[in-house]
This record gives structure tokens, sequence and C-alpha cells, in this order.
């Protein structure tokens, strides 16, 4: 039996940051935002992938607040992965580049319609902290979250 099938999927996982090789998967998967937004988020070290065997299943695209208060505007790991840890290790990722840049908060939201992204936040050390009301399609409100870093 060889290294790599011992080894977890968890284990096997490169959190990273996205480069020009990237940029077709991440389009096709955040459909939000345009190719050019992306485009530059790479260049600025603003979209993390977590890789499994040279394959993306996992995205984060940061945003900053007032361009210096960094914010999850989506995470996302592809269902397959779910519940292994693998968010978690996208977040350890970020969290550790945004304290080397001196910040000391992250914030985060989730729609006020989806339980389970409110309790993976909740999970992983962050405290709601607002909402908006109605900022989404159908006047469904965005409830934010704050992590300490
Ligand atoms: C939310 C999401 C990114 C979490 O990633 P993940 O890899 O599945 O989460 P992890 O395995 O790292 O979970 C970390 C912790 O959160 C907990 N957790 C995960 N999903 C949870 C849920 N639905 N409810 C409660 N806790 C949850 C885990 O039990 C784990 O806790 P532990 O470390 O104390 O055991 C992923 O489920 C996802 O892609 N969901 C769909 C997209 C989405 O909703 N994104 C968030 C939008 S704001």
């Amino acid at each position: 039996m060889g290294l790599c099938s011992r080894m977890s999927v968890n284990e096997r996982v490169i959190v990273r940051f996205a480069g020009p090789e990237d940029l077709e998967w991440c389009v096709v998967e955040d459909s939000h935002v345009t190719e050019l937004v992306i485009r530059n988020k790479i260049v600025n070290d603003e979209i993390v992938i977590a890789e499994l065997d040279g394959q993306p299943i996992g995205y984060l695209r940061l945003e900053y607040l007032w361009s210096n208060i960094p914010y999850i505007g989506v995470i996302f790991i592809i269902e397959l992965y779910r519940n292994d840890g693998i968010g978690r290790k996208i977040l350890s990722f970020l969290e550790e580049f945004l304290r080397s840049r001196g910040h000391d908060q992250l914030f985060s939201s989730s729609q006020a319609n989806e339980p389970e992204p409110q309790a993976w936040h909740r999970s992983v050390e962050f405290v709601e902290c607002g909402i908006i009301s109605g900022l989404n399609e159908g006047g469904i409100g965005e409830i934010f979250f704050r992590k300490p870093l």
C-alpha cells in the first residue's frame, strides 16, 4: 500500500492562493462575479483554493471592507468533501496570512434563511455581530459574523 492511500482526504488536501492556472475553474464555480474580478483577485491574493490530487475542491473569495478590513465574500467546499475539516483548513490558512499582515479581526456573513452555514460559522469560532435586512433577493436578510484573529 502506498503512502498516499494511507493518508486521509483531509491530510492530502493542500491549501494555497489561487494562481492564473485556476482562473477557469474559479470563473465556472464562482458565477456571482465576472472573470475580470477573479483575475484581479488572483493577482491580489484574494482567492484561496483547497486542492486534492491537483484538482480544486474548495474555494474562498476574500473581500476588504473599506479596503482594509478582511471579509469572507464566499466560501464553499464541493459537496462530496464537506464535513471533513477542509473548510476549517482553508480558514486557518487565511487567518495565518491575515495575522502576518497585521489584521486582528475577520468578518464573514451568511443568509438569514440558511441555518447550516450559520452553524458552521459558530463552530469555527465566529460570533454573530449584526444583520442587514433585505440584502438578498426576495428580501432575505444577511447575518454578519466576526472572529478575532
Ligand atoms: C460551510 C462549508 C464551507 C463548511 O466547510 P466544511 O469543510 O464542510 O466544514 P468543516 O468540516 O471544516 O467543519 C468545521 C467545523 O464546523 C462544523 N460544521 C460543519 N458544517 C456544519 C453544519 N452544517 N452545522 C453545524 N456545524 C457544522 C463541523 O462539525 C466542524 O466542527 P468541529 O471541527 O468542531 O468538529 C461547507 O459546508 C459548504 O461548502 N457549504 C455550502 C456553501 C456554503 O453554505 N457556504 C457558506 C456560505 S456563507
